[in-house]
This record gives C-alpha cells, structure tokens and sequence, in this order.
C-alpha cells in the first residue's frame, strides 16, 4: 500500500524498516501503543466468610476472595495503578430463579458496599450482571418450557442492575445476552434515580470454548445444554456488528468484544464503526493458556503477557478486561524504570 503523503521509497529499493528498529530508545520512540495500567481492568471473585483466600485450580494466581480480602487485593490494584475491576459472585444458596443476584444483601452487593467505603472514588466498580452464577441450573436466564426464556429473564436483569448499581456499582455490565436487556436496565436505572449508572454491555460475546476455566471458578457451568441460543456463534463476525448497532441503541455506554485475541477482528471493526469507548475480555481460557504453557516452560509468561494484552489494545480496545492486570501493572512499572 502506498500513500500519497509517504515517498514511494519501497519502489526506489531504498525501504530500511530495520533503521527505526536499530536501537531500544529508537524503538520506544516510534511505538505505536502503549500498555498502561489504568486501561486495565481486574476481574475478582468474591465469596462468603472472612480472611478467605481460596486458589482457583482452572487459573493459577486469581482467588476466590472473602469480601474483607476482596478490599485488600482492591488496595494493591490501586497502588499498582489498575483503578477498576469487575466482580463476579458466588452465593451462600441458589435457585431456580438466580434471586441471589438482585439480593440488596447480596455477595456481590456487600463487596461493592465495602470497596465503595474503603476506595472511595478512586476505584471505579463495575459489576456483572447476569444469572448464571446464581441459578441452580448455571444458564443465565430463567428456564421455561424447557429453555432459556428471554423475555421472562429480562425484568430479573433489571432488577439485578438496579441493586449493584444502587450498592454503589459505577458500571453495570450486563453478560447474559438476553436480547433488549440493555433497553431494559436501561430502563429500571432510570426509574430508579439511577441515571449516572453507566452500562458497559457485553455486546459481542461468542459462545467461546475460552471460558472453561471460569465457569470452575464461578462454579456456573451449565447443568444442561449449552449457552448456544444466547450467546454467539463464533463463526459470525458481522451478526457481532448487529449485536454491538443493537446494544448502543439501546443506551449502552461503552461496548465489550470477547473473547478478547479470537475475535481481535471484531475489536478493530468495532474500532473504526462507532465512537465509545470499546473493552476487550482477555477470558479466563486465554490467561490459562498462557499461564499453563509458561508453567512448563513453553512461553515467558511476562513477555507473552504482555504481547497478547498489546496486540489487544492495537486493535482498539481502550480497556482490557484481563486477570493479568495487578501483574501486568507490575510489569509495566518496571519497563518505565
Ligand atoms: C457470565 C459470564 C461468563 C464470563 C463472563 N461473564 C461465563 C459464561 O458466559 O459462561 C466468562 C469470563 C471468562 O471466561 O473469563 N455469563
């Protein structure tokens, strides 16, 4: 390709890529993106009791965090520079319905109530919003005649996104692709005086083998089925584009892609179509895959990292949702030195 503004030097034989690669300073100089860690965003487990710090097995270095603890790791991810997180709850009980979701004690409620008294503003709380982890089943709908029944789901999303966000939740990221759920938490947020909460919407979110390793975290594997009749095919890059046109009519702030590297098309086409801001989702397959192949000594687990979270925000994403984020933050102070 050639463009008018640069000298056509590649047809002289005088193209030298080489030249601006000679030296690190050389280098930094002309790189294109740069990671930072307030583009990173935490995602944190937290469950009931107190000094708890249980290891996730599917993903080596995350835990599922007592909220007393979830305040504590809150506090490192603020001195490393990483100023949001995305909390996930596990429940005491479950149920037919999910009604542990939209409990104005809730797990997920408390924790936000604590990181709101303990980080005041600084941390920006977002929460996800969606059933899966609090229905006995594991969908993340209400099941009717045998199957995920959307419309029935939507006021239990609503009435889920009004609780977070009335615990202090700044953003609320709905994750369950109901269709019209954004319209309708849009909605109940409004209704409710809630009307500077912000929706973050998982707009594009494939029905990806990637999350494996969180569903053991989230203990919110399916007990039947699979989530093919909600979430996406991920053989359909422009039906995402219709999911993401559907999302931002419907009044969501900001739009998430995930996974986040198999669908880094979407991420740039998403880029160039619409002007929110846009997350990326590195999921828990894709940081396990990393971890696991640098436990055996098959990747640098830093450079890979790091490489992987780049090419994340080269294709647009200006947050990226990723459970490297404290280390990455590490990582990244490091490099400034
Ligand atoms: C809830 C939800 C899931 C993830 C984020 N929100 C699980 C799923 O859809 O099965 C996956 C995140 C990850 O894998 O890290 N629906």
């Amino acid at each position: 390709m050639t463009l008018l503004t640069e000298p056509n030097t590649a047809a002289a034989g005088a193209f030298r890529g080489r030249r601006l690669r000679r030296t690190a300073s050389l280098r930094a100089l002309v790189r294109e993106t740069r990671l930072h860690p307030s583009m990173l965003m935490q995602p944190l487990f937290v469950r009931p009791g107190t000094g708890v710090r249980e290891p996730i097995a599917s993903m080596p270095g995350q835990h599922r965090l007592s909220v007393d603890e979830l305040a504590r790791e809150a506090d490192r991810l603020l001195q490393a520079g990483v100023t949001s997180v995305l909390l996930f709850g596990l429940p005491d009980t479950k149920d037919a319905e999910g009604s542990g979701a939209w409990a104005d004690d809730g797990i997920v409620q408390r924790a936000i109530a604590e990181l709101r008294r303990s980080c005041g503003e600084d941390l920006a709380i977002v929460a996800d919003v969606c059933l899966c982890e609090y229905t006995l089943h594991g969908h993340c709908g209400v099941i009717r005649a045998a199957s995920v029944d959307n419309d029935a789901t939507l006021p239990l999303l609503a009435r889920t996104a009004v609780s977070l966000a009335s615990a202090g939740a700044d953003v609320v990221a709905p994750s369950a692709m109901m269709d019209a759920q954004v319209a309708a938490i849009r909605a109940a947020l409004d209704g409710d005086g809630l009307a500077q909460t912000a929706i973050l919407a998982y707009a594009a979110k494939h029905a990806s083998a990637f999350y494996g390793p969180f569903r053991e975290a989230a203990d919110s594997a399916p007990a039947f089925g699979d989530r093919r009749s909600y979430q996406m095919d991920p053989a359909n890059g422009r039906q995402a584009l219709g999911e993401i046109r559907a999302d931002l009519d419907e009044g969501a702030d900001m739009i998430m892609i995930k996974p986040a590297l198999p669908a880094l098309d979407l991420v740039a086409a998403a880029r160039a179509s619409t002007t929110v801001p846009i997350a990326a989702y590195q999921v828990s397959g894709e940081y396990a895959a990393i971890v696991a192949a640098a436990e055996r000594g098959w990747l640098d687990r830093r450079a890979a990292a790091l490489e992987s979270l780049t090419a994340i925000a080269r294709a647009g994403a200006g947050v990226v949702v990723t459970y490297f984020a404290l280390q990455a933050a590490g990582w990244l102070r490091e490099m400034d030195r």
